[in-house]
């Protein structure tokens, strides 16, 4: 047996530099978490984006506790359970996909994983070749081989080669030139069966396609007969000011997680039309299933998580709070270095000149600084990103920005 004091790996994380100083969270309450040398954070990334209703949601502890007393698992390709029926009406109600069927998973990637093989199997059943997905060049859906192989952001991919096949890359829509290339690679490539695409790019730098361009992506898949998949895992379930910000577009499919069961479980959703699923009930079954889907226990916390959700109307409190954000960022625009500031609800990205690494060895090192000074935020490249829970205050957003200004300083 060997003694390594530290057998836990951080995926991301430097591991020599986390191990100078490892940092263990053994507490928790609203807006903050706390380590073991009792030192408070002020959690502005929500978790993951995920914890929206903070650490303190007692009512979710109890609907899972009483959840797991009843029947803790069911095997969900056997059998229905009550709360993850319950959980799809309650989604049904809030996303404008027509007659939706759902399938629950553990994380926003196995979702996109299972719509890509809806989109693949769909066209196998129906006897055509149209299993190729043009995904966003600087979009993100995911860790494994094949949602990493539908995302654009090379960091995370490139590693990782040989991508799967069967993926195609669009520029992000910004003037109808962009929509006429898109067109352009639509007429030219038969065997594009779908389009996925995030109408934020949140690890792609808090991007938004705009409303004109959303619309104009579903008018050239209703002109080629291509299904739209809508990757809402960091905007949906209120976020982002809306239940969905393409639920105007009626895609085929819309993917969501991550606020879903406010991070207490692990709980993701793909919404499919009855246009797919109704080819599956004609064809042949869907072809898919894992030990973990419509876990009765995770869908319980989603359940009360959205039913929260609903009873505080989570899109308006985030559009709200997003509006107090956007107002007290404003300040750092006197700040020297910040380029650009830009989000929506409780999603939001402060850029800052490509110098700002210049005096550093590593590139994470503001939001080493920031976490040294007690918040958490999340750094890619040039972009610290915040996206705080429905209970941030001004107090938090104040102090975070006047800390932010101390770390810039000597810049
Ligand atoms: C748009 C989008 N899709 C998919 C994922 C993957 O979700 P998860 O990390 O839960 O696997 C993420 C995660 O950040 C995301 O932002």
């Amino acid at each position: 047996m060997s003694t390594n004091k530290y057998p836990l790996w951080l995926g991301y994380m430097d591991m020599p530099s986390f191990l100078d100083n490892p940092i263990t969270i053994v507490d928790s309450y609203g807006c903050t978490v706390i380590d073991s040398q009792g030192i408070e954070y002020i959690d502005l990334s929500s978790g993951i984006r995920n914890v929206i209703l903070g650490y303190s949601e007692e009512r979710i502890v109890k609907a899972v506790t009483e959840q797991m007393k009843k029947v803790t698992f069911v095997k969900g390709s056997s059998f229905g359970n009550e709360p993850a029926l319950e959980l799809a009406q309650e989604i049904q109600s809030i996303a404008n996909i027509s007659n939706p069927r759902m399938l629950f998973h553990n994380s926003g990637t196995e979702a996109v994983e299972a719509s890509i093989k809806l989109i693949r199997q769909y066209s196998y059943l129906n006897n055509t070749n149209r299993n190729t997905i043009a995904t966003l060049k600087n979009g993100y859906h995911g860790q494994t081989i094949g949602a990493l192989s539908a995302s654009g952001e090379e960091y995370s991919k490139e590693p990782f080669k040989p991508y799967l096949n069967g993926f195609t890359f669009f520029d992000l829509p910004q003037n109808d030139g962009d929509i006429d290339k898109l067109e352009f690679i639509l007429k030219k490539d038969n065997t594009i069966g779908a389009i996925m695409l995030e109408p934020i790019l949140g690890n792609g730098g808090v991007v938004e396609i705009s409303e004109k361009y959303l619309k104009a992506i579903k008018n050239l898949c209703l002109k080629y007969n291509i299904l739209l998949i809508c990757d809402e895992v960091t905007t949906g379930f209120g976020r982002c000011g809306e239940w969905f910000l393409t639920n105007q577009l009626e895609p085929e499919i819309i993917i969501g997680g991550k606020v879903l069961a406010n991070g207490y479980l692990p709980l993701s959703v793909v919404i499919v039309s009855e246009k797919i699923w109704k080819v599956f009930d004609e064809k042949g079954s869907f072809r898919h299933g894992q030990t973990n889907l419509n876990h009765p226990v995770c869908c319980a916390c989603g359940l009360e998580t959205l039913k929260i959700l609903k009873e505080i109307d989570a899109p308006k409190l985030s559009l709200q709070k997003g509006e107090m954000i956007q107002t007290a960022l404003q300040s750092l625009f006197d700040k020297r270095l910040v380029t650009s500031v830009r989000g929506k609800g409780l999603l939001w990205a402060i850029e800052f000149d490509s110098n700002i690494h210049k005096n550093h060895k590593t590139h994470k090192w503001l939001e080493k600084a920031l976490l040294d000074k007690h918040f958490i935020v999340g750094q890619i490249d040039n972009i610290i990103f915040i996206a705080p829970p429905l209970i941030v205050n001004i107090e938090h957003i104040n102090n975070f920005i006047n800390m932010l200004g101390k770390c810039l300083e000597y810049e």
